[in-house]
């Protein structure tokens, strides 16, 4: 077995050209009990509290989003790269080099694995909404989930997740690894708490190299544009030693 930036390859002869990629995690913030994420495109509070814990953990990696989720921001988030799912081409391209278009599932984790891996970071995060957390619901292995303790609520948008269930008769896929409670106060509308779940028996991604380098026609300039995201891996380098190191 191998390292490569912190990711396992194995070179039995079986494994020889599989990767292990980067592990999904998802982070919302859903009304107690009744599941609401959102209304009319936009959040149904402010928690400044809950938004910085969103910052801090998402900062530096990759995030992937649905398109109105990007609106209802109205920009990139800064010094992470924005990968937008939409079926069509986003218009915004030129103007923000940290975001990039998805036109489907598949080529937004190709995204999310590559700046991983180059970036040096062992997850990235899916941060809604409804339909893209459906989409990706399968792959993550941690989820931060925020209980925001507003009573019943109008909305139009769900994260529907039940952590504590299980299969008939079987325990729940999930445990608990951390639960902290938050009070109401001048900048958050609401009580809170947040719990980190982790997937008792995580999803390992793997890839083969061809499937890898074939995938994105863009992928030169996708290398090109991380310049600004890149600070401790030469990036060169890193894309070079990743996919050489398959042949060792
Ligand atoms: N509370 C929270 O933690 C939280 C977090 C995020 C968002 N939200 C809320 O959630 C709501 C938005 O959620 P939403 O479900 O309506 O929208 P969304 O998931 O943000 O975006 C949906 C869009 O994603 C694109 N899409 C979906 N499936 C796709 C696929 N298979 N391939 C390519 N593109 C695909 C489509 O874009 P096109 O139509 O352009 O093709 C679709 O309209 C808002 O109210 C927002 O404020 C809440």
């Amino acid at each position: 077995m191998c390292l490569f930036l912190g990711f396992e390859y194995k070179a039995s002869e079986k494994m020889a050209d599989r990767v292990r990629m980067p592990s999904a995690a998802s982070i919302v913030a859903r009304s107690y009990p009744d599941k609401i994420i959102g209304i009319e495109n936009t959040l149904p509070w402010h928690l400044r509290t809950d938004l910085q814990l969103f910052k801090k953990r998402t900062l530096g990696h990759a995030v992937i989003m649905g398109r109105k989720t990007f609106e209802s921001i109205g920009k990139p988030l800064p010094n992470r790269v924005n990968i937008i799912l939409s079926r069509s081409k986003l218009d915004i391209l030129d103007e923000y080099p940290s975001v990039k278009w998805a036109a489907d599932p598949e080529t937004a984790l190709y995204f999310a694995d590559v700046d991983s891996i180059i970036s040096g970071n062992k997850e990235f995060f899916i941060i809604g909404g409804e339909q893209i957390y459906n989409l990706f619901n399968k792959f993550m292995n941690r989820v931060f989930v925020t209980d925001v303790f507003c009573g019943n609520i109008n909305g139009d948008a769900k994260f529907d997740v039940d952590f504590a269930a299980g299969d008939v008769g079987k325990r729940s896929e999930w445990i608990i690894k951390r639960e902290e409670e938050y009070p109401k106060t001048v900048s958050d509308d609401y009580p809170f708490r947040v719990t980190e779940y982790r997937r008792r028996m995580p999803l390992h991604r793997y890839r083969v190299k061809e499937e890898a380098m074939g995938r994105v026609p863009d992928v030169e300039a996708f290398w090109l544009s991380k310049d600004m995201h890149l600070t401790h891996v030469d990036q060169n380098d890193a894309q070079l030693n990743f996919w050489e190191s398959l042949d060792q």
